[in-house]
């Protein structure tokens, strides 16, 4: 058979509100062009993002009756332990809430000023919580990242030239290096294993620890899979495993490959760094054995973990993404081609050309959108990364188990119709904004 079906059939419905285009203006204006201050309720197909917004399984819902609340060593800890041992690797799991306070709380004992982390690309909180402690994000993706209509297999992939001079340079800056699995902020592409393996000889050298931002790694071991020469009879457990033990740890976020809806761990083979973790994590997120979580979110987790490294869904997830962005490139639509894992990245610097980078042409479009449909997505470009974007995408991100085929042929039709009219579409200027993170709270006005 060619088609390839969801894997799952749908137990519990949730409904979704069709609103106006009269409403969908209102709200856009309430929100100050900010998709991110939209009222959920308002929106009908909520691409936004994937973290936390899947379905989970009726063994995760299960787990949640099971959940063991005992606030120090519940059953539930023990089993997400063992889970995360068994897979990824590492001594010292650190559950916490989300990724982005295994970031914190890592970057609070490795980073500071002077400090530099390299990665292909961090994510908007790893760069933030890195400079929120004085040291330096250093993105070194390879150059061919760059280009959204090269079809490469490994886009993701770190320019190991570039972090041999960074490193060579003075590897007393570099506390860690990282590998940011897959590479979000640079499309949703992996990260081959020869390149994670080229990475960790570099920092080997200088005895520098490497560690992987986890969050996609199901994804990223699938691609290995299917895409990199000599891997395509070993199972994606097997890659994560060996994947994994390339590096000394990770942060992860549960929200995304994890199958959760909250969330996270730093895990670590060095036990130092393990028990001065453990005291931060007493300060600011809990006991050592729930990490700011509820046991039955540790449940979900342990059992999220197992379920996200079934090759039939691995292989749904994959073709289902590849399904909306090989629609839209048919179409003429400019795309961040090949499809990421998470999701689809529309180029708006190509798409909206007449509008230019200072008036945020990735957030005009995101914008039309939902003007249009009620589709809310992402900018993924000048407004979250400032100077530091490298291109100005529109991200339209896949939750995990939520959405069928028709959801996204009625994505498919908006845009194209958006795409129809984009001469229309005109650029944003930024009125109000904080100091870091400004995308999620920043406010618009229409040029
Ligand atoms: N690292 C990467 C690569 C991420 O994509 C995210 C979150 C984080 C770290 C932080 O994890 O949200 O659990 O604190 N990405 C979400 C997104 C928010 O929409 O891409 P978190």
């Amino acid at each position: 058979m060619k088609t390839i079906i969801e894997p799952f059939r749908i137990k519990v419905v949730e409904p979704v509100r069709q609103t106006t285009q009269e409403e969908r203006e209102a709200a856009l204006r309430r929100a100050s062009f900010n998709l991110f201050q939209l009222a959920a309720e308002d929106v009908l197909i909520d691409l936004l993002t994937d973290s936390g917004t899947g379905a989970m399984s009726q063994e995760q819902w299960a787990g949640v009756m099971r959940g063991d609340e005992s606030y120090a060593g519940s059953r539930s800890f023990q089993r997400f332990q063992a889970k995360v041992q068994e897979i990824f690797g590492y001594e010292h799991v650190i559950p916490t809430h989300q990724g982005r306070a295994a970031e914190r709380i890592l970057f609070s004992i490795v980073g500071g000023a002077g400090k530099i982390i390299p990665n292909n690309t961090h994510f908007d909180t790893t760069r933030a919580n890195i400079e929120y402690g004085g040291g330096t994000a250093r993105d070194l993706v390879r150059a061919e990242a760059r280009d959204p209509t090269l079809e490469l297999p490994f886009k993701g992939d770190v320019d190991l030239a570039r972090l041999a001079e960074l490193v060579e340079a003075d590897p007393r800056r570099v506390p860690i290096g990282m590998v940011t699995i897959t590479n979000n902020a640079g499309g949703g592409q992996p990260v081959s294993f020869d390149n994670v393996r080229g990475v960790r000889a570099i920092l080997e050298a200088h005895a520098i620890p490497l560690y992987f931002d986890a969050c996609r790694f199901a994804e990223n071991c699938w691609f290995i899979k299917t895409r990199e020469p000599g891997f395509a009879e070993r199972s994606v457990r097997e890659i994560a495993r060996a994947l994994f033990a390339l590096g000394d740890g990770c942060t992860m976020s549960a929200k995304k490959d994890g199958l959760a809806n909250i969330g996270g761990f730093l895990a670590t083979n060095d036990a130092r760094l393990a028990a001065e973790a453990r005291n931060i994590l007493i300060l600011t997120e809990g006991f050592p054995t729930y990490g700011g979580l509820a046991g039955r979110d540790l449940e979900a987790i342990a059992q999220g973990l197992d379920e996200v490294l079934d090759e039939d869904y691995l292989r749904y997830r994959a073709v289902s993404t590849a399904y909306l962005c090989d629609h839209l490139h048919a179409e003429g639509v400019p795309v961040l081609r090949p499809a990421g894992g998470h999701a689809v990245y529309l180029d708006a610097a190509r798409f909206l050309p007449h509008v230019p980078k200072a008036q945020f042409p990735g957030q005009a479009l995101a914008c039309a959108l939902y003007r249009h449909a009620g589709i809310r997505a992402c900018e993924i470009g000048g407004v979250m990364f400032g100077e530091h974007a490298q291109l100005e995408l529109v991200r339209l991100a896949i939750p995990r188990r939520v959405y069928t085929q028709s959801h996204i042929d009625y994505v498919v039709e908006a845009i194209l119709e958006v795409f129809a009219a984009r001469e229309r579409i005109g650029g944003l200027r930024i009125v109000e904004e904080p100091p870091r993170l400004r995308h999620f709270t920043c406010k618009f006005e229409e040029l």
